[in-house]
């Protein structure tokens, strides 16, 4: 919490201002200030006469819709529910037909440095091939596939050819543990696993497969009939007879041509887990047309792509940003981008900088924890210095899924914005689909720290506890008052956890509930997100609840019970840090550590190694009221280090405090 509420001081305090550039307004997509305006008063003034006109520019139809928003079972909103399309069809085929086809769609950039292109007509051939491929197991509209890759143009075509026939695909992040595998994979009902033998990160290879083989031993995943992998590295792995079978060997002779299954607005796209409040992750259902248009909408409005860009977002396909932000979006408005494979930070800390020099990236996407640790280390070397490579490309930058520090965005601007290009700061989340709140980049001007304004038909606004706007200079809740078409449609499997989520009865059950605190500058309106409201942990831009990492250390047999808090973290912007109380006497010393190593490889097997505590203190017991519940902010003034100034008089054993003051 408390980098959050440093920051937001920070934030607040903010009196830099930078405006776009004048050439880059002069040609942005939305230029100029008045441009917004005129946006934001067209969607005040018909909500569906705006958002039908969108979807009918932004979109190819196989059946246009006829209706646009349909609130009649509200809040499971339905979008041009009348209309069909295909995703893939969109973000290929019409890319053939309108001169796209010989243009590069992807570069891909390997872990060692070598690079793979290919075209819009070779993606879509793969994609065809790949999709009939598919089709030849029996998967079919509908059917969900699990889909458990690294960073690759078959990933992205694992994402396209599933969409083209209509099957529901569900992304798990690589580094997802063979437990969080298996609960996804039973939670989604999937009938197939698509994945690589390994993958390769910083020089070194990663298993896959044997995690999938490890998940589907566990049980319960009946539902599973393929596997397909993607040979990657080639390295060792186990073959299952009649379920296992190699990617390439599935689409050799596979036909180049596949009609896109052409599905209703509604049908499901993709689910992606998320963490929230519990100790289950949610199934974010997202649906296909709605979805879409607002990737590729806000392609155009916050990226202002441009036919001679190339585009960089450097997320994982495992998170909502990689979906989005480089499966749907930027082949839905046909750019070049490049996939990444490795790490920042391989073979030097300068491998941003060298991959947009080497490919004359024009717009570059990414996390504020990235830029934090390459800040220290380029401190550290001169040669992995941004200024030591040339970034003249580069025209707008981006950052996303945490608070960006007033500091670190200074220093992005500076060293490789090179003062000349915006950035955006884009406040968004897996159920939001898309960008949310963000600076236009030719017509927002900037503070830093601030995701200023919310984009035209976001009706984004802070309220109270009991959904009563409050001024602007005054904290409060983050809401969205009304439906858009890229928000989620409800949790896989479980309506009523998404109605109690997100429209919770105390705010009316008529605004979505974000989870996130906010602030609006009082002379401005900008907009200044302060943190989450709930038991949710963004460590570098990851999502965690605390209540998943509570789970997964009591599972172990020391364990008797488990309270985790974040803890503010200079490059992370939050840490994990748990309390934890043994079955045993509270150890010290080595055997305290030794303990600790083995709880955090603990936590890495049950979620993954994202998830591993960066602290653990061992107590006695944890600070409790007399009824018997734990004081959370105590611990989270403990984990910060700080004195406990709060009344501790509600506290059944006040002396536990001294203990927890130490980490092993
Ligand atoms: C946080 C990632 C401040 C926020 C796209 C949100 C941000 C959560 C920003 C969603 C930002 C994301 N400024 N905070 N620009 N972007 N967040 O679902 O707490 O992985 O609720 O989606 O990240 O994380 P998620």
């Amino acid at each position: 919490m408390a980098e959050t509420e440093n920051n937001q001081q920070q934030g607040l305090q903010e009196h830099r201002v930078f405006n776009p550039p004048a050439d880059f307004a002069a040609n942005a997509a939305i230029s100029g200030m008045d441009a917004y305006d005129k946006l934001c008063a067209e969607a005040a003034n018909d909500y569906e006469g705006f958002w039908a006109r969108l979807a009918r520019e932004n979109i190819a139809w196989h059946k246009p819709f006829t209706q646009t928003l349909d609130e009649s079972n509200a809040p499971f909103y339905k979008w041009f529910a009348d209309g069909q399309l295909n995703a893939s069809y969109n973000c290929l085929d019409r890319n053939l037909e309108n001169g796209n086809a010989d243009k590069t769609a992807i570069i891909f950039e390997a872990d060692d440095g070598q690079v793979t292109r290919a075209t819009y007509r070779e993606l879509h051939e793969r994609v065809c091939k790949f999709a009939n491929g598919l089709k030849s197991r029996g998967i079919k509209k509908g059917d969900r596939v699990i889909i458990y890759m690294s960073m690759s143009i078959e990933g992205v075509a694992a994402m396209q050819a599933c969409a083209r026939i209509g099957a529901t695909h569900s992304v798990v992040f690589g580094g997802f543990s063979a437990k969080s595998l298996q609960e996804r994979i039973i939670d989604a009902g999937a009938v197939a696993i698509i994945t690589a033998d390994e993958q390769m990160r910083g020089g070194k290879s990663l298993p896959l497969k044997s995690i999938v083989d490890e998940a589907l031993a566990m049980g319960g995943c009946d539902t599973i009939k393929d596997v397909i992998v993607y040979k990657r590295t080639g390295g060792n792995i186990a073959f299952q007879e009649g379920r296992d079978l190699w990617l390439h060997e599935l689409v050799d002779g596979q036909a180049a041509q596949c009609e896109p299954e052409w599905v209703d607005a509604e049908h499901p796209l993709f689910i992606l887990y998320t963490s929230g409040s519990t100790g289950t992750p949610k199934g974010v259902q997202h649906s296909t047309g709605g979805y879409l248009l607002w990737s590729a909408l806000t392609m155009k409005w916050t990226f202002d792509i441009k036919p001679d860009d190339v585009y960089w977002c450097t997320a994982d396909i495992g998170w909502v940003t990689g979906h989005t932000y480089i499966c749907y979006g930027p082949l839905a408005v046909g750019a070049t981008q490049i996939i990444f494979e490795g790490v920042p930070t391989f073979p030097h800390a300068g491998r941003f900088w060298e991959t947009i020099a080497k490919h004359k990236v024009s717009i570059f996407y990414t996390a504020p924890t990235a830029i934090r640790s390459l800040i220290k280390m380029s401190n550290a070397d001169e040669k992995v210095h941004p200024k030591s490579f040339d970034l003249s490309s580069l025209r707008l930058l981006g950052t996303v899924g945490e608070p960006i520090n007033p500091e670190a965005w200074m220093w992005y601007y500076k060293n490789v914005g090179n003062e000349r290009c915006p950035i955006v700061d884009t406040f968004w989340q897996t159920e939001t689909g898309g960008h949310m709140i963000t600076p236009l980049p030719g017509a927002t001007p900037m503070v830093p720290g601030s995701c200023t304004l919310p984009l035209p038909g976001i009706m984004a606004a802070i309220v109270d506890e009991a959904g009563h706007d409050v001024p602007n200079g005054n904290g409060g809740i983050l809401v969205v008052k009304r439906p858009w078409p890229s928000m989620i449609r409800t949790i896989w499997n479980n309506p009523d956890r998404f109605r109690s989520a997100y429209y919770p009865d105390e705010l009316g059950g008529k605004y979505y509930l974000a989870g996130d605190g906010a602030i609006r500058n009082k002379d401005t309106g900008y907009f200044t997100i302060t943190g989450r409201i709930d038991d949710v942990l963004n460590v570098s831009g990851h999502r965690m609840g605390t209540m998943e990492i509570e789970s997964a250390l009591v599972a172990h047999p020391a364990v008797a019970e488990a309270a985790v808090v974040g803890k503010p973290d200079e490059t992370t912007g939050e840490a994990v840090c748990a309390f934890v109380v043994l079955k045993q006497a509270r150890p010290t010393g080595d055997e305290a550590k030794a303990l600790a190593l083995e709880l955090r490889n603990w936590v890495g097997k049950e979620i993954g190694p994202i998830a591993k505590p960066k602290e653990i203190r061992f107590g006695d017991n944890l600070p409790k009221t007399r009824s018997g519940k734990i004081m959370r902010r105590l611990l989270r003034v403990l984990a910060k280090g700080e004195v406990i100034t709060q009344d501790v008089s509600t506290l059944e054993n006040p002396a536990i405090l001294e203990q927890l003051k130490e980490s092993a």
